[in-house]
Parts: C-alpha cells; sequence; structure tokens
C-alpha cells in the first residue's frame, strides 16, 4: 500500500507537527453585558458563567481577564431608558461610552474595546431599527446606528461592531466617523448575520426579544448562501475592516465560502444559544465540556475564522484548555 495517512497520525509529536489549525488567545473576543447601577453582578441562568455587570464590576471582570490575556472584548449595553426613537442608543452618557470610557481610562491600550451598534435593547419594541407601520425603516436606522457608532468612537472604543443589518450603515458609519476625525476607529461588521434561533438566552440577556413579529425583514434568510457572499462583499466595499459570521457552528460553509471570496480578516460569532447547549448537556454529564469547546473551536478556525467571539474564552484561558 503506497498511501498510509495513519502514519503521520502515529503518536502526539508527529500529530502536532502537522496539525494545519492552531489556535492562540490573540483570536478571541469575550462578550460582556453591561447594566445601569452599582455593583451589581447578576447571573444569567440560561448562559451559566455569563453575568450582567455593572460599570463598577465590569471594570474588575475585565481586569482579571486581562491578567489571563483576555485582551478584547465586545460590550453590549442592556438599556433601561426605552423610546421608541431609541434615543438613548446615542446620548454621550449612555450605558455603552460611559463605560468605554471608564475602561479605556483603567487599561488604555492593553484593553481592546469593541462595541455591539445596534438600537434594539434601547427601543419599547425591541426591534433593531426605527418602526413605522411595523416595518423597520432602513434608512432612519442607518442614520441612528451611525450616530450611536459616533458616540462610542468619542468614548474611545477601538472597533465598533454594527448588528442590525440594514443596508448601507457601514458606509454611512465610516463617513460619519472619518468625518469627525475618527479614522483609525475600525469597523467589524456583522456582514451575514442571519435570523436564528440560536440568539434565544442572549435576546433575555440583553432584554431585546421584539415584542411582536421577527427580525426576517432585516437579519438573514439561514437557506441563502450566495446572498451571505453578496451581504458580505458589500460591507467590504463600503469600508469594513473585518466580516463577521453569526451564528458561527451552523454556518461554518459560510465562512469558507466567504473566505474564498475576500482578503479581509473573517470572524465568527459563537452566539449565545451555541454556549448554552454545550453548557447544558455538560452540566449533564452527557459530553466533556472542554474536548466539546476546543473541537468547536478548531472547526472555526479550520473553516476560516481568525477571530471568534465566543463566551467560552474565560473557561478556555482560566482552565487552560488551549
Ligand atoms: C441584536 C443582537 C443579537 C445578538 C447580538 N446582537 C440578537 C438578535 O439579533 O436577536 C445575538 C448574540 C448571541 O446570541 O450571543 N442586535
Ligand atoms: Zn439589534
Amino acid at each position: 500500500m503506497l498511501h498510509r495517512p495513519r502514519r503521520l497520525r502515529k503518536n502526539p509529536v508527529v500529530r502536532e507537527m502537522v496539525a494545519e489549525t492552531r489556535l492562540s488567545k490573540d483570536m478571541f473576543i469575550y462578550p460582556y453585558f453591561v447594566v445601569p447601577g452599582k455593583n451589581v453582578v447578576h447571573a444569567l441562568d440560561a448562559m451559566p458563567g455569563i453575568s450582567h455587570f455593572s460599570e463598577d464590576t465590569l471594570i474588575k471582570d475585565v481586569e482579571e481577564g486581562l491578567k489571563l490575556g483576555v485582551n478584547k472584548i465586545m460590550l453590549f449595553g442592556v438599556g433601561d431608558e426605552k423610546s421608541a426613537d431609541a434615543k438613548s442608543a446615542y446620548h454621550d452618557h449612555s450605558l455603552v461610552p460611559s463605560a468605554v470610557r471608564t475602561l479605556k481610562k483603567a487599561f488604555g491600550d492593553d484593553l481592546y474595546v469593541v462595541t455591539d451598534v445596534c438600537v434594539c435593547s434601547y427601543t419599547t419594541h425591541g426591534h433593531c431599527g426605527i418602526l413605522e407601520n411595523d416595518y423597520v425603516q432602513n434608512d432612519a436606522t442607518v442614520e441612528v446606528i451611525a450616530k450611536m457608532g459616533l458616540t462610542h468612537a468619542q468614548a474611545g472604543a477601538d472597533m465598533l461592531a454594527p448588528s442590525d443589518m440594514m443596508d448601507g450603515r457601514v458606509g454611512a458609519m465610516r463617513s460619519v466617523l472619518d468625518g469627525a476625525g475618527f479614522v483609525n476607529t475600525a469597523i467589524m461588521s456583522h456582514a451575514t448575520k442571519f435570523a436564528s434561533a440560536y440568539y434565544g438566552p442572549f435576546r433575555e440577556a440583553a432584554d431585546c426579544a421584539p415584542s411582536k413579529g421577527d427580525r426576517k425583514a432585516y437579519q438573514m434568510d439561514f437557506r441563502n448562501g450566495n446572498e451571505a457572499v453578496r451581504e458580505a462583499l458589500l460591507d467590504e466595499s463600503e469600508g469594513a475592516d473585518v466580516l463577521m459570521v453569526k451564528p458561527a457552528l451552523a454556518y461554518l460553509d459560510v465562512i469558507h465560502k466567504l473566505k474564498q471570496h475576500t482578503d479581509l480578516p473573517i470572524a465568527c460569532y459563537n452566539v449565545s444559544g451555541e454556549y448554552s447547549m454545550v453548557k447544558a448537556a455538560a452540566a449533564k454529564g452527557w459530553i466533556d465540556e472542554q474536548k466539546v469547546v476546543m473541537e468547536t473551536m478548531h472547526a472555526f478556525a479550520r473553516a476560516g475564522a481568525s477571530i471568534i467571539t465566543t463566551y467560552h474564552i474565560r473557561d478556555i484561558v482560566e482552565k487552560n484548555w488551549m
């Protein structure tokens, strides 16, 4: 027999030598939920290990993570001031800009701060935009998203991650940022964000479930792979610096396909439902959490993601799984 692939699997040393995919701490972004108030650490039921933090407790937790090498975070604001026009989303004193200021003051460039830019936690109806006749208005929403992004940039955010899925928001955001002199604030667009049931636990965490209807008129249909490429390339042409695929696990083909169409870094978002399923099965003793998590992380990288946003990263570094 000429070909015996098993030769290169004979022992751990040779397996390490031929490994095609390697992970490093540098690839990971850790999401955080920031809430109003003081001294709040509220554990989320459906996302074991993840909590709501107020600004003061957030700083402490981020500091612990930093010591372990978790130096990139993504901030979600869980707004308590909700209105139809989502105006608290772009107040300078609102939750996220305030947290960003405090974090950047404490950690400077040692911490890379990405902010989620979307209004669903700040609207009374929970949709990712301005509603008129039960339809999310694209261009009116883009204006709000761009304003919201600017307040984050002014607070010192390193990177903005618009997750609303309006058409043209990356271009609008880029031009507002550049107009105000924030030429180095990067944009990681949720370029292909699918209307997904995997967001379930997050909607509770971010208090952003639509009170009526769903998000299918703006987020993508999960049956479409070609459209995913089109969406991503539009964002690239509008000036996105990084393209994200979300969710991740059920969309490895999309990550892989995008990789064939762009030279931009590709990120994936290992979302709340993906996390909760692993945590639940692990708690039951039905799966080996470490092995399942690390297999999954390698799969993201193998598919083509060089940036992985995941709630698992604190476990990975704290327990030395990598
Ligand atoms: C809303 C938003 C969602 C997530 C990130 N931003 C939920 C949604 O679109 O309904 C999901 C993240 C996760 O599930 O971890 N703009
Ligand atoms: Zn939203």
